[in-house]
């Protein structure tokens, strides 16, 4: 069977090129649209996947503000730069990168967000929006799947979807999106975690299969339906580390040995309809919807939200 993959980057070039053409009609109006972001982290990887967003932002003249903070650093501190972000009325995005350090509280950092500004859908008041059908953002990693299956014509309606993942920024949010009355969407969707009994049964089931877990090849082509649709999210740099897809170089052209994604990539081709390739699927365009976010938020200044 000839597999088709599902490539990121000419999706992410469209929806840049939409995204430049508002960031002019922005700037015919003095409003320059920008980013607040908060890195908490040391490590290369984090630090790595920060720079992309910042180059992402530059490359359609969203400007960005830079914080990064010690990872020993108090609490209080993390929620100060929160809030003078969320105070700022030149700021109209705000992205606090997780992990964050053990010592600090994910609920009191959300909380501290101020929703009109929280691109990243991380608020419980935007997430409970979401599952409610109205969004104010969609964050960008469920945004970015379902733009690449509609991009890609998969079939969603009335399909199974197998979502491989529970997070709050990824799983919780596209389960809710591919379940609603929207496109794409209406499929029934099966939401697998690190305590489903059997995993392979329910990927086995599904017409495509979405992972999001950071379990480095965690899923193989004796675990997919043959003709499956896959999209692996992840883009996982250690054993240990699962990281989002916001890689710019081909695994599976020119490169970057060390990553791989939470499927086991030649076995599932086997397999698979359609696939995307680690890094270089979904990652580009999760990079594209966050800064779509942001300009959404800077055509809202001064309105209700
Ligand atoms: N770290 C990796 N992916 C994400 C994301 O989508 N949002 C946030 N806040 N942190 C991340």
């Amino acid at each position: 069977m000839s597999t088709e993959l599902l490539l990121g980057e000419p999706v992410a070039a469209d929806i840049r090129e939409a995204v430049s053409d508002r960031v002019h009609e922005l700037g015919d109006r003095g409003i320059i649209p920008t980013l607040g972001t908060v890195l908490m982290s040391e490590e290369p990887a984090d630090k790595r996947f920060m720079d992309l967003k910042h180059a992402a932002c530059d490359d359609v003249g969203v400007a960005t503000r830079d914080i990064r903070l010690d990872p020993s650093e108090p609490s209080r501190r993390l929620h100060r730069e929160i809030e003078d972000l969320c105070t700022d009325s030149e700021i109209d995005g705000v992205f606090v990168q997780v992990p964050l350090p053990n010592h600090v509280a994910l609920p009191a950092v959300r909380q501290r967000l101020e929703p009109e500004k929280d691109v990243d859908c991380f608020h419980p008041e935007n997430l409970g929006r979401l599952v409610a059908g109205e969004p104010r953002f969609v964050p960008a990693t469920p945004a970015a799947v379902c733009r690449l299956l509609s991009s890609y014509d998969v079939p969603v309606a009335g399909a199974d979807v197998a979502i491989v993942g529970r997070s709050g920024i990824i799983g919780k949010p596209l389960a809710n999106l591919l379940l609603q009355d929207r496109t794409p969407g209406n499929a029934t969707v099966t939401v697998c975690h690190s305590k489903t009994a059997d995993l392979a049964s329910v990927t086995r089931q599904a017409d495509v299969v979405v992972t999001a877990s950071g379990a480095p090849e965690l899923v193989d082509g004796s675990m997919l339906s043959s003709g499956a649709v896959v999209v692996d999210v992840s883009a996982n740099r250690e054993p240990e580390t699962g990281k989002t897809d916001d890689g710019s170089s081909s695994r599976h052209g020119s490169g970057t040995a060390n990553v791989v994604g939470d499927v086991e990539f030649e076995s599932a081709r086997e397999k698979a309809s359609a696939i995307t390739p680690v890094p270089g699927g979904v990652g580009p365009i999760t990079l594209a919807m966050l800064v779509k976010n942001v300009v959404r938020a800077a055509e809202r200044r001064g309105t209700d939200g």
